[in-house]
């Protein structure tokens, strides 16, 4: 199979990527009230705009749907117009921007949803021993055990899908080059897709596997009928235990049928987390075994879906390199990398040398601090020896 280069272009969507470094989501906290984008995060967007292609942070379809604070939406007017900016900024320099679209679903805390009510499940069953970052029971900050959710009646289905619509219209209002599903890490794609969680009796849940993944379909439908397949990405986090995401003894069957499904639409790209999560912080990869999907599952994927592949996680320049000569895989995202090094594609194609952003700066408050205060890398200030 042919391989291509972290900086050949990619086609994605009737749109041309300048090259395959793709920037990861990565929720950043620093919205203003009202969950709205502001200018400093147009700053920050921009500033990286030479990734093939930016990911936004995961972005809130409706209030009920947000399950960390400072999180933005993109569901009323006051949010798009937030967002153009930052789409405007990229765009002015040269890149590509798609908006992560997330439902957290169980994973939310009462005192983050509108008027104090449960969060939306799948099911009733609550995520014992995953948090999230809410009010504790005296007002303060704190990261506190997932609310018991209750299970979204059939009936409520129509509405959430119009949510969703309503973001995607949204979104393209705003001026995003597409969308990217946030179905991983145990979000409410993930619990509806999970044959161990999703023990539903209607014709979203149960023993098979359509009933399971129809509600993520029909949400791409709705993406697609407003952006075009080509420009949706579905992100995806197979074998994963995340926001106590049960073993899924249909786990890979499931997958291979959404690929299929999702290859027969002419879906632009599947974003693999190539590292297993077992559970602890999004971000937290490394602590863990490091452990990635097995080789078999890869080259599955690979068969089962002719639209884009990226992996994530943990990559560098060399072995992102080497990924993409196996040819299993089109593009590579980073996370932290594009923390500290909002040029993270010239410092890759010069060896320039990488800065490591402190983990203390990921979600503040403190504007531009850790934010926007990274340099470009100037080769002419650097010392010599
Ligand atoms: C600060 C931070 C925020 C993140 N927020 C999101 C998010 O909003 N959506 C998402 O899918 N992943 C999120 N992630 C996970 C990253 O997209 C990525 O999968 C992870 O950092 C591993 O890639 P890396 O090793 O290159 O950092 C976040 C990671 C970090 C570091």
């Amino acid at each position: 199979m042919k391989s291509a280069s972290l900086f050949a272009p990619f086609q994605l969507g009737g749109q041309e990527l300048a090259n395959r470094v793709v920037m990861a989501p990565m929720t950043r906290t620093r919205t203003s009230p009202g969950d709205v984008p502001n200018e400093l995060m147009a700053k920050y967007y921009g500033q990286r705009a030479s990734a093939g292609l930016i990911i936004s942070e995961a972005t809130d379809v409706a209030p009920h749907s947000k399950g960390y604070l400072w999180t933005p939406g993109i569901y009323n007017d006051e949010q798009v117009r937030g967002w153009k900016l930052v789409t405007d900024s990229v765009h002015r320099n040269g890149g590509k921007i798609f908006q992560q679209i997330w439902h957290v679903g169980r994973m939310s805390h009462t005192s983050l949803m509108p008027d104090g009510q449960q969060p939306w499940g799948v099911t009733d069953e609550q995520a014992v021993g995953s948090d999230v970052f809410a009010h504790g029971s005296d007002g303060r900050l704190t990261f506190v055990r997932a609310s018991k959710p209750r299970q979204i009646g059939t009936e409520e289905m129509p509405a959430l899908l119009d949510d969703f619509e309503r973001a995607f219209r949204n979104a393209g209002e705003a001026g995003f080059d597409g969308i990217e599903l946030h179905a991983a890490n145990g979000y409410l794609f993930e619990q509806f897709m999970n044959s161990t969680l999703n023990t539903r009796t209607d014709h979203y849940g149960g023993q098979n596997f359509e009933n399971r993944t129809r509600f993520l379909l029909e949400v791409v439908d709705l993406a697609a009928g407003i952006f075009g397949a080509g420009r949706i990405g579905i992100r995806l986090s197979p074998f994963g235990h995340y926001n106590s995401i049960p073993a899924d003894p249909h786990g890979e069957d499931t997958f291979f049928y959404l690929c299929r499904e999702l290859d027969r639409r002419g879906v632009g790209y599947i974003h693999l987390l190539y590292q297993l999560l077992p559970s602890g912080n999004m971000e937290q990869v490394t602590r863990f075994e490091e452990t990635n999907l097995p080789d078999a599952f890869v080259k599955k994927v690979r068969e089962e879906f002719r639209g884009g592949i990226i992996w994530c996680g943990s990559f560098s320049r060399e072995s992102a390199e080497q990924a993409l000569a196996t040819g299993m895989v089109d593009m590579i995202a980073f996370g932290r990398p594009f923390v500290g090094n909002p040029d993270l594609v010239a410092r890759f194609k010069n060896n320039w040398p990488l800065v490591e952003a402190d983990r203390s700066a990921y979600y503040t408050r403190n504007g531009e601090i850790g934010f926007t205060d990274f340099p470009n890398f100037n080769p002419h200030s650097a010392e010599v020896d």
